[in-house]
């Protein structure tokens, strides 16, 4: 074939055209190398972020949402339950050990609802005629198979040392959570009330906490430990007692009660559904799922010690071995949050429920220093209650945002007002003991009239981000 164009070509080309041609065509060659290259390689860390270093891991991060570093999360092993556990799983959602004959433990902590209540209402009713309202909303009770019993030492910042190298490095300049400790003496570490059950830590471990709703008169109302022991004779388990720990122990009511108690604690330790880690954010961890820009940005302001440093408290990284978190440091802190007047016990006006120092535990009640501190809880399917914090003062996610945003830089959108028109700033905590409040680590380190921690946006960010801890997520 005869292509007068190809013939002409070179006649049209200046004196020494053949090497231009050559040179300029290496050129578009290698422009189309260099955009090949780039499509690849970018298509490659689209398809494989965490194969990137880690400056083009944060790139690939942001665009693709997925974890440049996954990690494998080490969940407890889902193993049959033991014989123990089943018992102790009928103890769970047996009625008849309630002094109304219709309230057990799962009443107030529904499997459906992360064992948490399945209601609304600040707090749970119970006894003998389900007519006592309770003090405090019941916690979900997942996620407790890690907690230490309770104790007050050193700021252990470090139990749970994140992976993040970032924060390594900064922890090695002895500057990780310092402002958690600022307002210690600096050589000596902060004593800080950490681990145990109950919002004030009062129950060391799962097996000492069961008895307390079962005697409780607001709740199970059984009259005494025998009574419980009477109740337990009279199942339709009773004989696997018998199997499990002898037959001797139907003639030892406080064994019984001890090997019930125990077996509750078991069920919860065994069974999966307590410690599930099946969120979209585990599944991101492990690399498996990508979040969306929304809950990326939200897990990075939830991360930001400057910013919003929710994480400062609700820790967001695996431990070094490997232990997914459980988005508590297990401390205890006194944030402060406003008096919930729906509460029946808020009526009286000298009523305070101060948390480790009293009312509902004594041992820490000249401890002035903890009153008004509360556990930090787990963050895990916090998306899924329906009262937040310890007075239930809250009942949606934004709330509970805004008042970290602006109980100190506009006080007067959290709190109420006394008759004179003065807001009335920490209303839940008697005047003396305002100084024990949080006002030191972010974002309650912005003062009054001061730009506020998070934009709208930011908070909406963070909630996306706090929806991706809830258990179930398929992709
Ligand atoms: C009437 C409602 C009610 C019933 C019934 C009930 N609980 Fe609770 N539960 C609560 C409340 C309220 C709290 C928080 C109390 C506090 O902090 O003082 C709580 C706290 C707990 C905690 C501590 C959780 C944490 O994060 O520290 C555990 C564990 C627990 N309950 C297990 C049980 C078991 C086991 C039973 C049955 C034997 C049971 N509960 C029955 C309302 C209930
Ligand atoms: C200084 C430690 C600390 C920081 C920082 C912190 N929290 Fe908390 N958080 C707590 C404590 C303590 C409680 C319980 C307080 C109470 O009930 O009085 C709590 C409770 C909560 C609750 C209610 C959970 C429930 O089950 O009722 C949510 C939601 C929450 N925090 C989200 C956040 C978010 C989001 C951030 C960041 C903007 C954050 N926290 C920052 C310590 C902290």
């Amino acid at each position: 074939m005869n292509h007068p164009s190809d013939a002409a070509l070179p006649s049209h080309l200046p004196a020494g055209g053949e090497p231009r041609r050559s040179w300029r065509s290496l050129l578009a060659w290698s422009a189309a190398g260099i955009a090949l290259a780039l499509g690849v390689s970018s298509a490659y860390a689209l398809i494989y972020p965490e194969r990137m270093p880690p400056a083009v891991g944060a790139i690939v991060e942001d665009i693709t949402g997925a974890n440049p570093h996954p990690v494998h999360l080490l969940r407890p092993q889902a193993v049959p339950l033991s014989a123990v556990a089943l018992l102790g799983k009928q103890i769970f959602f047996d009625t008849s050990l309630s002094a109304s004959g219709t309230q057990s433990c799962a009443s107030c902590h529904s499997p459906q609802h992360s064992y948490g209540p399945d209601n609304a209402f600040p707090v749970q009713l119970g006894g003998a005629h389900m007519n006592q309202a309770g003090y405090r909303p019941p916690p979900s009770l997942t996620y407790l198979y890690r907690q230490a019993p309770f104790s007050i030492g050193p700021d252990q910042g470090d139990t749970d040392v994140p992976v993040d190298m970032t924060q390594l490095a900064t922890q090695a300049a002895g500057v990780q959570r310092a402002q958690k400790t600022e307002l210690a003496a600096p050589a000596a570490p902060a004593m800080v009330p950490q681990g145990g059950l109950f919002w004030d830590g009062r129950a060391d471990t799962l097996q000492d906490q069961a008895i307390g709703p079962l005697l409780n008169p607001v709740e199970m109302a059984n009259a005494s430990p025998e009574d419980v022991a009477r109740k337990l004779l009279q199942t339709k388990y009773v004989d696997q007692f018998k199997q499990i720990f002898g037959p001797g122990i139907v003639s030892n009511p406080s064994l019984l009660i001890s090997e019930a108690m125990f077996a509750v604690g078991r069920y919860q330790t065994e069974d999966s559904s307590f410690h599930a880690f099946t969120s979209k954010y585990d599944a991101w961890l492990e690399g498996k799922a990508r979040l969306t820009h929304a809950e990326l940005h939200g897990l990075q302001l939830f991360n930001d010690k400057d910013k919003a440093n929710c994480a400062g408290c609700h820790l967001s990284q695996p431990t070094k071995d490997g232990l997914p978190p459980v988005f508590t440091d297990t401390q205890y802190e006194a944030l402060g949050v406003p008096r919930n007047p729906a509460l029946p016990a808020n009526k009286d006006p000298k009523f305070f429920d101060m948390g480790v120092c009293g009312p509902f535990r004594s041992d820490l009640a000249k401890e002035t220093q903890y009153c008004g501190m509360f556990l930090t809880p787990t963050l895990r399917n916090v998306a899924e209650r329906k009262v937040f914090f310890h007075n239930a003062v809250y009942h949606d996610l934004k709330q509970v945002m805004d008042f970290y945003n602006l109980r100190n830089t506009a006080p007067e959108k959290i709190y109420p007002r006394d008759a004179s028109g003065k807001v009335q700033k920490y209303n839940d905590l008697p005047v003396q003991y305002h100084a024990n409040v949080d006002v030191a680590d972010a974002p309650f380190d912005r003062k009054f009239g001061d730009q506020p921690a998070m934009t709208d946006e930011d908070i909406q960010d963070i909630i996306a981000f706090m929806k991706t801890l809830s258990d179930g997520y398929k992709n």
